[in-house]
């Protein structure tokens, strides 16, 4: 399968196919790093608007067609796909084995489902080619400026592509956000999970927001200072830094606060979901991620919600803070510890649902590695990563990040009274509290000794004769519940 083209040598280091946003962002990136970068589009006029408006910026090797671009590629030829997720790729993918050579490597920077990237990185490593799903995180902005990078495929490829990758990719401390997974569909899985996380932290900001503005009734501008306060402490994070932002913005057209303007419905592409399914398939608890899926799903269900408006629905006995006698300054400050508190729950759930994935599809994931390369160019990029990435160095078996001595602190240090407070209140307020209510939940089944789950195997093994384990004896047992209730033992 060797093109007439494929015996040139071309001078282009690194070569970028989609030239819609993403792609010429990050093209752009690696040239502005000094690197030559060979450019394709599907429609060459893309291609030459990039060439236009920022031919200037450094070294592009333009292509009008797909051997051209391949034939401008410096051995081993390195060329990343970022055009749309699924048959796309798959076409940009099948007509890039055609033009390349073995040992060629073939990076999918969009967000594909690891399953199709497994599927991917088997059929391409048959041709002799390499195959690496990478994760590319931070939207445009980290795409031209630096983003956080998680590529998978075999590891032989880290070597040639290591330094490529760290030079676009964002710094901290001059650490660079990225490292190589693990094999075919790591790096993949991680972004999707990196995403799942993203939901229920964006989710539980929403939840406190929604506490300030409706509970203890400030407006938004007073609330995003507020924001920017916690900007300042353990919740220093781009999400924090940016919900002060929309809620400090008044719309030009109405004079109103910009968040009043918009419609409640939240939309998703679909990397929450997929955390979600993922996470059933391989058992993994991970409710926070879950609720926050659903918070986005039941905030769309428009014509439900308007059926309630319009039909209404009880609310029972509602009160305020003033009726419970509760202190706005307080309640401000026990809302920032739940929105901690279940931010943490759901960041321990998301690490659960990488360690499982890494078992089941053997990659050896690092998670303290990941919570490195998170804390720069990526949407959860926090401060907060750098104590995840501790408690994974002091332990790397850690069984749960809520068990790591710093987290099991602040959670005794205050937050477990004011996350239990506040979801008292919220209740008593008739406020949705989706998230920090679940993990609440999810934390005292982490810490009970026994859970109603023996009633539900007595349940099960009384109507399906599903058996049971005894707690005081080995075996599996069964009552004979429609006879003379005698216990059998298998
Ligand atoms: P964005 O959301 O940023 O616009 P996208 O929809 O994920 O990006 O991907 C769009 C890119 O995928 C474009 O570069 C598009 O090429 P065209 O400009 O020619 O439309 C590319 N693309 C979509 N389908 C493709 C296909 N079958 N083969 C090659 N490129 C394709």
């Amino acid at each position: 399968m060797t093109s007439p083209q494929s015996a040139t040598q071309g001078t282009a280091q690194i070569g970028v196919v989609g030239m819609a946003v993403m792609g010429s962002n990050l093209a752009r990136n690696f040239a502005s790093k000094g690197h030559t970068v060979a450019i394709y589009n599907r429609s060459p006029e893309k291609t030459r608007a990039v060439i236009q408006e920022h031919g200037h910026e450094g070294n592009f090797v333009p292509a009008e067609t797909i051997e051209e671009f391949v034939a401008s590629l410096e051995r081993p030829r390195k060329a990343v796909i970022m055009v749309q997720a699924g048959a796309a790729t798959d076409a940009v993918i099948s007509q890039l084995v055609e033009a390349m050579d073995e040992g060629d490597i073939i990076i999918d920077g969009g967000n594909a489902l690891f399953t199709d990237t497994i599927r991917r990185e088997h059929e391409v490593a048959q041709t002799g080619r390499h195959f690496v799903g990478a994760g590319i995180s931070g939207g445009e902005e980290g795409a031209l400026h630096g983003p956080s990078i998680m590529p998978g495929g075999p590891a032989a490829t880290w070597e040639t592509l290591g330094p490529l990758l760290e030079s676009i990719s964002a710094k901290v401390d001059g650490e660079p956000c990225v490292t190589h997974i693990g094999p075919d569909g790591a790096g993949h899985f991680v972004k999707m999970v990196h995403n799942g996380i993203e939901y229920a932290d964006m989710q539980v900001i929403g939840e406190a927001y929604h506490l300030l503005r409706y509970g203890a009734g400030l407006e938004p501008a007073a609330i995003s200072a507020i924001f920017s306060e916690w900007n300042e402490g353990d919740l220093d994070s781009y999400l924090i830094e940016i919900t002060a932002e929309v809620l400090r913005q008044v719309d030009a057209r109405t004079g109103k606060p910009f968040i009043d303007v918009i419609v409640d419905a939240a939309g998703q592409k679909g990397t929450g979901r997929w955390t979600v399914k993922e996470a059933l398939d391989l058992g993994v608890p991970t409710t926070g991620i879950g609720e926050a899926v659903f918070a986005r799903a039941l905030s769309s269900a428009l014509a439900q919600r308007e059926a309630a408006q319009r039909i209404g629905l009880p609310s029972g006995d509602l009160t305020t803070l003033a009726e419970l006698g509760i202190d706005r300054e307080q309640f401000v400050e026990d809302v920032r510890r739940a929105l901690y508190a279940s931010k943490l729950v759901a960041y321990a759930q998301g690490f659960d649902e990488i360690n499982a994935g890494s078992q089941e599809y053997g990659w050896g994931i690092k998670p303290g590695d990941l919570a490195r390369i998170w804390r720069g160019g990526c949407i959860i990029r926090a401060k907060f990563l750098n104590r995840i990435t501790e408690a994974y160095e002091r332990d790397p078996e850690l069984p749960s990040l809520l068990l790591d001595p710093y987290f099991k602190g602040e959670l005794a240090n205050g937050l477990i009274d004011a996350w239990r407070r506040v979801v008292i209140t919220a209740t008593q307020l008739g406020l949705p509290v989706p998230v920090f209510a679940s993990s609440l939940s999810y934390y005292d089944s982490l810490r009970a000794e026994r859970l109603p789950a023996a009633l539900i195997q007595g349940q099960r093994d009384f109507f399906g004769a599903h058996t049971y384990r005894r707690v005081d004896m080995e075996g599996t047992f069964h009552t004979a519940w429609s006879g003379d209730r005698e216990e059998l033992s298998y």
